[in-house]
C-alpha cells in the first residue's frame, strides 16, 4: 500500500467525527461562533431535534464575501491573531467547526458585515454540501449571519445510526444552548422547535443572577447560597444549591471557566467532594459556578469539542473549589431547602384545590431560621447516646433553643417540638446521624477516635477481593476506631470498634465500607475518604427510626442539633427537620 495525503473532504469528515458528535455539538459550535462575533441576539431553530435543520441567526459582526469563502476552509480562523495558544480569548480558535459541519451536512451561510465595516453594502451566501464547496452568490440579508445546517450526517450514514430520538437530541441541543446562555447573560436567546414551538426564550439579562434565575428557576433562586473565593489569580463565584435541593443526575451543574462552559472531570470531582459530606452518593447538587483565572494557567486546547480543559495547577483549583463550597454550605448552616416545607404545606392543603402551585408569600414564611453560630461540639459536651441527668433541660429553655421543647414522639420516628412561634418536626434518625457524624469528625480532628475492644472479635466474610482491599486500609480505618485485619482469604476479623458507637452492627458496617472502597477506589483524596468512612459509621450508629425516646432524650437531641454545624440535613442531603410557623398553621385552618 502506498502512503498518500488524504483528500480534504476525507480529512474534514475525520475531524467532524470528533468535533460534531451529534446535533447538539454542531449547534454549540454555531452558537459559539455567534457569541465570538459579538452578537447581542441569537435566534435558533431546530427541526427533528436538529437532524433535519439547525439554523442559527445572529446580529454580530458578519462576514464579507472573501471572509465567507475562507470561513468554510479548514484551519481558517480570525481568532488567533498572534498565533498564541496560551492567550485564547475567544470560544473558537481551531478553525475547524464550519469545514467539519460542511463535510457531513448541507451547510448554507448568509452573512453581511456590520454597518461601516468593509463589504457592509451587500450580503453573500455560500453553500457546502457533503464537503463540496460552491462559489458565493449575492443574497439579501441584514447585517449579521445566518447559518443553516440541513440533513446533518447525510454524508456519513454510520453516524446517523447513532443518533437518539429527535426528542432526546433536542434535549441535548437545548442543554448546550443553556450552558452558553449561562456564560453570556447579556445575550438574548430564542430557540424554536418543530411547529415554531418556543423551547427557550431568554431576554438579555442585566446581571448574571437574573440569567441564573431564568435558567434554573425559582426553586434554585430560593434554595441556593452564594460562593465567592479567590486564590493565586483564580477567582470563583456563583451560586450553589442547598444539599436538600438535589437531583438524580448531575445535569444541573453549570461550570464556566473564563467564559467557556465546560464539563471538566476535575471540576465535577471537586463539586462532588465538596458535597460529599452532606449528600448521598447517588444524588447530585445543583450548582452554577464561574471560575476566572490567568489564560496561561488553563489549557483549553486539549479536547476536540473544547468541552474539557486542563489546569496547570489542578490541586490549587480543586482546593479553591472544595474550600469555597464547603465554607458556603457551612455558613448556610441549619437551612434546608424551602421546597421541603412548601411541599409539605401544599400536601396539607390538598383537599381544597390548594395543592400544586406554591402560593408565593405564605410559602416564604416557611423559610428556615437563620444559621446558628457553629459552636465547638466540645461545648455541647456529653455524648448524645446516653443523655444523663445533666443533659436535662431546665424548666426554661435556653435562649437560643430555636428548635423548641420536645412534646411528643410520633410513630417512633419523629419528634414533635413546640417553639415560641410554631412547631418543629424532626426526623430522629436523620438528625442523629448528622450529630454523630459531626462529632466523629471533630473528635478525629482533635485526637482520633477512642476505641473499644470487642469481647468476641467479629469475623466478617466478604468477597476475597474486597477483603484484601479493606485489609489494605487497616491503618486508616484504625484511626476511626475500627481495628481489623485479614482473616484467611475472603474474610476480615474485627477486634476493636469506635467507642462512641454502642450497639453497632459490625457486619453491616464492614460490608458497607468494603463496597464503598470498591466503588471509590483511590479516586478520593484521603480527607474525603475519611469523611466518607465517618458518614458510613454515623449511619450505622444512629438512632434508628422506630426507637422510643424519652422526653429528656428528645430534648437533648434538639439541643445538640442547635449546636451542631450542618444539622439542617443528614449526610444524605435529606432535611433533618421542618419548621412550620404558627401563622402558617393558622392559615391552614383558615384563621387568617
Ligand atoms: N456567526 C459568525 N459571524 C461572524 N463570523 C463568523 C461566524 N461564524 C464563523 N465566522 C468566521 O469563520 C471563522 C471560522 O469559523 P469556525 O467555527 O470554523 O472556526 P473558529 O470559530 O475560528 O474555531 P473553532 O473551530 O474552534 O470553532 C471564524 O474564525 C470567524 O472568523
Ligand atoms: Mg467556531
Amino acid at each position: 500500500m502506498k502512503i498518500r495525503q488524504l483528500p480534504p473532504v476525507v480529512v474534514n469528515r475525520i475531524a467532524a467525527g470528533e468535533v460534531i458528535e451529534r446535533p447538539a455539538a454542531a449547534l454549540k459550535e454555531l452558537v459559539e461562533n455567534a457569541i465570538d462575533a459579538g452578537a447581542g441576539r441569537i435566534e435558533i431553530v431546530l427541526r427533528d431535534g436538529g437532524q433535519s435543520l439547525i439554523a442559527v441567526a445572529d446580529d454580530g459582526g458578519g462576514m464579507s464575501r472573501d471572509e465567507l469563502e475562507l470561513a468554510v476552509e479548514r484551519h481558517c480562523t480570525s481568532k488567533l491573531p498572534d498565533d498564541d495558544l496560551l492567550e485564547i480569548k475567544a470560544l473558537g480558535f481551531r478553525g475547524e467547526a464550519l469545514p467539519s459541519i460542511g463535510a457531513v451536512s448541507r451547510l448554507r451561510i448568509v452573512s453581511r458585515p456590520r454597518v461601516g465595516a468593509e463589504g457592509a453594502e451587500s450580503a453573500w451566501e455560500i453553500a457546502v454540501e457533503g464537503g463540496l464547496k460552491r462559489a458565493p452568490i449575492p443574497a439579501a440579508h441584514p447585517p449579521g449571519t445566518r447559518v443553516e445546517v440541513r440533513d446533518l450526517f447525510f454524508a456519513t450514514p454510520a453516524r446517523l445510526k447513532f443518533l437518539k430520538t429527535p426528542r432526546s437530541e433536542q434535549g441535548q441541543a437545548l442543554d448546550a444552548v443553556k450552558r452558553l446562555a449561562m456564560a453570556c447573560p447579556g445575550i438574548a436567546f430564542t430557540v424554536l422547535g418543530d411547529e415554531e414551538r418556543v423551547l427557550l426564550r431568554l431576554p438579555a439579562a442585566l446581571t448574571r443572577e437574573a440569567r441564573l434565575a431564568a435558567l434554573l428557576g425559582r426553586d434554585f433562586a430560593e434554595n441556593s447560597v452564594p460562593v465567592a473565593a479567590s486564590r493565586d489569580g483564580f477567582a470563583l463565584s456563583g451560586l450553589i444549591g442547598l444539599p436538600t435541593l438535589n437531583r438524580g443526575l448531575p445535569r444541573d451543574q453549570y461550570l464556566v471557566v473564563n467564559g467557556r462552559p465546560v464539563r471538566d472531570k476535575l471540576l465535577v470531582g471537586a463539586v462532588r467532594g465538596a458535597y460529599q459530606d452532606v449528600l448521598a452518593r447517588d444524588r447530585h447538587p445543583v450548582v452554577a459556578l464561574f471560575l476566572d483565572g490567568p489564560p496561561a494557567e488553563i489549557d483549553v486546547n486539549v479536547h476536540p469539542a473544547k468541552a474539557e480543559i486542563r489546569f496547570r495547577d489542578a490541586g490549587l483549583v480543586r482546593g479553591l473549589i472544595v474550600g469555597a463550597l464547603r465554607h458556603a454550605l457551612e455558613a448556610a448552616g441549619q437551612r434546608a431547602s424551602t421546597t421541603v416545607s412548601a411541599g409539605a404545606l401544599a400536601a396539607f392543603r390538598a383537599p381544597d384545590g390548594g395543592a400544586g402551585g406554591a402560593p408565593g408569600g405564605a410559602m416564604r414564611r416557611f423559610a428556615f431560621p437563620p444559621p446558628l453560630p457553629p459552636r465547638a461540639l466540645a461545648e455541647a459536651g456529653n455524648a448524645f447516646l446516653a443523655p444523663t441527668a445533666e443533659d436535662l433541660p431546665e424548666d426554661a429553655l435556653p435562649e437560643d433553643a430555636v428548635l423548641g421543647a420536645a412534646r411528643a414522639q410520633l410513630h417512633g420516628t419523629y419528634i414533635l417540638a413546640e417553639t415560641a412561634s410554631g412547631i418543629v418536626l424532626v426526623d430522629q434518625h436523620a438528625a442523629h446521624e448528622r450529630l454523630v457524624y459531626e462529632r466523629m469528625k471533630e473528635a478525629l480532628a482533635r485526637h482520633g477516635v477512642a476505641r473499644q475492644t470487642l469481647l468476641l472479635p467479629e469475623i466478617v466474610e466478604l468477597d476475597p477481593g474486597l477483603a484484601l482491599r479493606l485489609a489494605a486500609r487497616a491503618g486508616e480505618l484504625a484511626e476511626f476506631g475500627l481495628v481489623l485485619e485479614a482473616f484467611g482469604s475472603g474474610a476480615v476479623i474485627v477486634r476493636e470498634v469506635p467507642a462512641l458507637v454502642p450497639g453497632l452492627d459490625v457486619k453491616a458496617l464492614v460490608r458497607d465500607l468494603a463496597d464503598e472502597l470498591a466503588e471509590w477506589g483511590d479516586a478520593l483524596a484521603l480527607k474525603e475518604r475519611i469523611e466518607s468512612v465517618c458518614g458510613t459509621l454515623a449511619c450505622h450508629s444512629s438512632v434508628r427510626a422506630g426507637r422510643r425516646l424519652t422526653a429528656p432524650e428528645m430534648d437533648a437531641l434538639l439541643r445538640q442539633m442547635e449546636r451542631t454545624p450542618n444539622s439542617g440535613q443528614c449526610n444524605h442531603g435529606r432535611p433533618t427537620y421542618v419548621m412550620l410557623a404558627l401563622s402558617d398553621i393558622e392559615r391552614l385552618f383558615g384563621r387568617r
